[in-house]
């Protein structure tokens, strides 16, 4: 298949959404940019589309897809009722990196929620994306648009380098301002569950849902005969291919750690470049967690090209988005954790 390349720019910008959503509503597959990452998007009422992003992404089947809206009204269509602090969450988060699990009115194609009777659906803050939803007139389902288990995309040469001659086209816009993909917060068990964190962050849940319960997926590796409320939360992630362990403890500890480590490189904070005696990528300031957030996909893409037989990670704060940074880190170390 050949992958056509739509670049936005300011002066055909109307002309390139509209491919886009002419590409879509003939059942095509197209990645597209949204705030977080990018997401491979198809109509979320045509099976056949949707099973050709499983098929492209080499996705597990057992794994459910966020459904992406333009407007509430949308919204309304999906689900069968949508609970007081779920609309407050709307209100204040959307257009914005949160998605909500919600009784599916089963309108769209069972493949998308993988038969589970819940739908998980999000209103990315994205001009392009809105206008593609907006333009196509369809809820769009869309997965990151990676390969299954390598590092989502921050960036459209990353989807093409998994993904190019798999899916009908993709929508280049630069790079996702956010990094990490959304949070995802569950009203399908009481009291309301946090499954995957994001840069909607834990702190400002409890200010709307002051007993929302953190999933214990989020930090913990789930048993393999466990049943977990987020399919996605069992699944391999994120992995270099480089063996990477995730390290907690202070800079001295972590400079003095790692420097005598042999044929090893580190992934580190800014503040920490001049400690560092062995190959290593900076993703960040520790302080900022968005900015871990923004650069950590791309470095744990990068880290293979270090040709280190182990990476150390510093381990970042588990604060307000640095939750979200952990929680992909931990997957991506296959949840080894070494504290100084
Ligand atoms: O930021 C994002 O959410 C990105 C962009 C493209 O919007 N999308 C994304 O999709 O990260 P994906 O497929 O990579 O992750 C979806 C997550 C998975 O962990 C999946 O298990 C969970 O959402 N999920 C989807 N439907 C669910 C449901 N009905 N119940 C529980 N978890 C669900
Ligand atoms: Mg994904």
């Amino acid at each position: 298949m050949i992958t056509q390349k739509l670049q936005i720019s300011s002066d055909e910008y109307a002309k390139t959404v509209e491919r886009a959503a002419e590409i879509l509503k003939k059942g095509g597959i197209v990645a597209i940019p949204t705030e977080t990452v990018y997401g491979l998007a198809a109509s979320a009422l045509d099976s056949k589309a949707i099973n050709n992003v499983f098929k492209a992404k080499g996705r597990p089947q057992d794994n459910p897809l966020i459904v992406h809206i333009s407007n509430t009204e949308m919204l309304k269509q999906l689900v069968t009722d949508i609970p007081k602090q779920a609309q407050a969450l709307a209100q204040k988060f959307w257009p914005g990196p949160l998605t909500l699990v919600l009784n599916s009115s089963k309108k769209v194609a069972k493949e998308v929620s993988a038969g589970l009777d819940t739908l998980a659906v999000r209103m990315p803050n994205h001009k392009t994306a809105l206008d593609i939803i907006e333009k196509s007139g369809l809820p769009l389902a869309a997965p990151s648009a990676n390969t299954s288990g390598k590092p989502s995309p921050t960036s459209p040469f990353y989807v093409e380098n998994d993904l190019d001659g798999k899916i009908d086209a993709i929508v280049y816009d630069g790079e996702c301002c956010v990094g990490v993909e959304s949070t995802v917060v569950s009203f399908c068990t009481n009291p309301p569950r946090l499954l995957r964190p994001g840069a909607v962050t834990a702190e400002q849940l409890r200010e709307i849902i002051p007993d929302i319960i953190v999933d214990k997926a989020v930090l913990q590796e789930p048993k393999s005969d466990e049943r977990v409320e987020s399919p996605g939360m069992k699944y391999k992630h994120y992995a270099p291919k480089t063996e990477s362990y995730l390290v907690e403890g202070d800079s001295s500890f972590f400079a003095e750690f790692v420097n005598k480590q042999e044929n090893a490189a580190a992934l580190i904070f800014e503040e920490e470049k001049d400690l560092i005696t062995i190959p290593k990528l900076v993703y960040g300031r520790s302080e900022d967690e968005s900015t871990l957030a923004k650069e950590v996909f791309s470095c744990l893409r990068k880290v293979d090209d270090l040709e280190a037989e182990k990476v150390y990670i510093h381990a970042p704060s588990k604060n307000g988005v640095g939750l979200a940074v952990y929680n992909r880190l931990i997957r991506a170390s296959a949840f080894r954790v070494i504290k100084l």
